[in-house]
């Protein structure tokens, strides 16, 4: 769990002891620990003692801003690979069940995307509770994960299920789920370099030309291949997507920006997955001033853009290089044609006029065209899976080339 933030929200109960101890595992086994107190979790233990141990500032008040660049709980929000919630009350767990968000942890929880683990800790009457029952089963259909409390001895003199897990079982846990994530297959260790999105082609400084593209599946590629391991270089046009975590983010606007960038990284890439869709016409003159209305049609003229793939192909030695075609009509022929013409060792042919499929949307069909010209048609799937489609092909070809 190297490196790995781990966001951890602590509630009041006397379990809040136990929640030190895994601040202290955590941070122990390589992870950035950050945590937040509910008010009641600071009458067991103050937040010093938290600070201490994991080197953070302890976040307990949703309204002190401690860096005025950003709004705390959304950015803590962002940067938590994994949320914690330990000891998880029966209150915050209420909380939760409804989307209340009216402190600092409630509030954190609403805005993560992260994955969030619970781990109750109260007593056996309270967690026998059909409210509290009603409540984490409605968490848990929301997708949230359950660390279920242990039986033994309990703080309230009862004994039954309702002590916080161990610290240690918990880390486990932690770097089972950390592991499993960043599995290893045969992109561990690789650098993956991907474009994505559209270009801009500038006529003036306030108009261009560019294209239907949203990035979303070249994002998706980015997102899968780290996942699996490799180091990741996403070279993206204009989007609004928010970049997967731990990946390098080079923004680029035209496709000559795009053609510089890939370039400087072509040579320790492993594998260039060209996702993006660019230009093939610029403007051939860019006025520095805006253009001004005049009577009757306007004519611009274009020239070519470099054909990025091409070049690459041209320059091609050790990598794996794979093309997108977006085509609109006999789409397996101009897939291969490019296949062929650009140097690939693969090809994802894209039928734009596919229900589902191509530009913008959140699912993609495509066939994936060998460079012996064995053709792999897809189902629609989401992008997500289609990228790991993708990425299964290439391990293929990177298991051929061991052997
Ligand atoms: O971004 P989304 O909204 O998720 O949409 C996904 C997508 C439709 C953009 C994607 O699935 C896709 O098909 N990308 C390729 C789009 C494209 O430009 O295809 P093309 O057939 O025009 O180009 C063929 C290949 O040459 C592509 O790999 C392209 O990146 C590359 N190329 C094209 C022109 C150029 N000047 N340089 C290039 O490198």
């Amino acid at each position: 769990m190297k490196g790995k933030n781990i966001l951890l929200c602590v509630t009041g109960g006397i379990a809040v002891f136990k929640a030190v101890h895994l601040t202290s595992k955590l941070t122990q086994a390589g992870a950035n620990v950050k945590v937040i107190m509910s008010q009641s979790a600071q009458k067991f233990v103050t937040p010093l003692t938290f600070q201490a141990l994991s080197r953070h500032d302890v976040f307990i008040d949703t309204f002190d801003e401690k860096n005025p660049a950003v709004i705390a709980h959304i950015d803590l929000a962002d940067w938590a690979d994994l949320v914690i919630v330990a000891p998880a009350t029966a209150n915050v767990i209420g909380k939760m069940a409804n989307g209340i968000a009216d402190d600092m942890i409630t509030t954190s929880l609403l805005a993560t995307t992260a994955p969030v683990w619970i781990a109750p800790a109260m007593n056996v009457h309270m967690y026998d509770h059909p409210a509290v029952k009603r409540n984490i089963e409605r968490l848990a259909s929301d997708g949230y994960q359950f660390i279920e409390p242990s039986e033994g001895f309990l703080a309230c003199g009862y004994v039954g299920k309702g002590r916080l897990e161990e610290p240690e079982k918990i880390v486990t846990l932690v770097e089972t789920f950390f592991n499993r994530q960043e599995r290893k297959t045969r992109l561990s260790g690789l650098h993956v370099l991907i474009t994505a999105g559209p270009t801009r082609e500038k006529v003036d400084p306030i108009r261009f030309f560019t294209n239907r593209s949203s990035g979303k599946m070249g994002y998706a590629i980015a997102e899968e291949a780290k996942k699996m391991g490799a180091y990741v270089t996403l070279i993206t046009g204009p989007t609004s997507l928010i970049p997967p975590k731990g990946v390098q983010v080079i923004s680029i606007e035209s496709a000559e920006e795009m053609y510089e960038a890939a370039l400087n990284y072509y040579d320790k890439a492993n594998i260039v997955i060209k996702s993006a869709a660019v230009a093939d016409y610029r403007p051939k003159i860019v006025h520095n001033e805006k253009m001004k209305k005049q009577e009757g049609p306007l004519t611009i003229e274009f020239e070519r853009t470099t054909d990025i793939l091409h070049e690459l192909g041209k320059r091609k030695n050790h990598q794996i290089l794979v093309g997108f075609a977006a085509e609109t009509n006999n789409v397996t022929e101009y897939a291969k044609s490019k296949l062929e013409r650009k140097n690939l060792d693969m090809i994802v042919a894209n039928d734009v006029t596919e229900k589902g499929a191509g530009f913008q949307g959140d699912t993609n069909k495509v066939t994936i065209i060998s460079r012996e010209g064995k053709e792999k048609v897809y189902p629609l799937m989401s992008k997500n899976e289609t990228a790991r489609a993708i990425l299964n092909e290439i391990e293929l070809l990177l298991q051929g080339d061991e052997q």
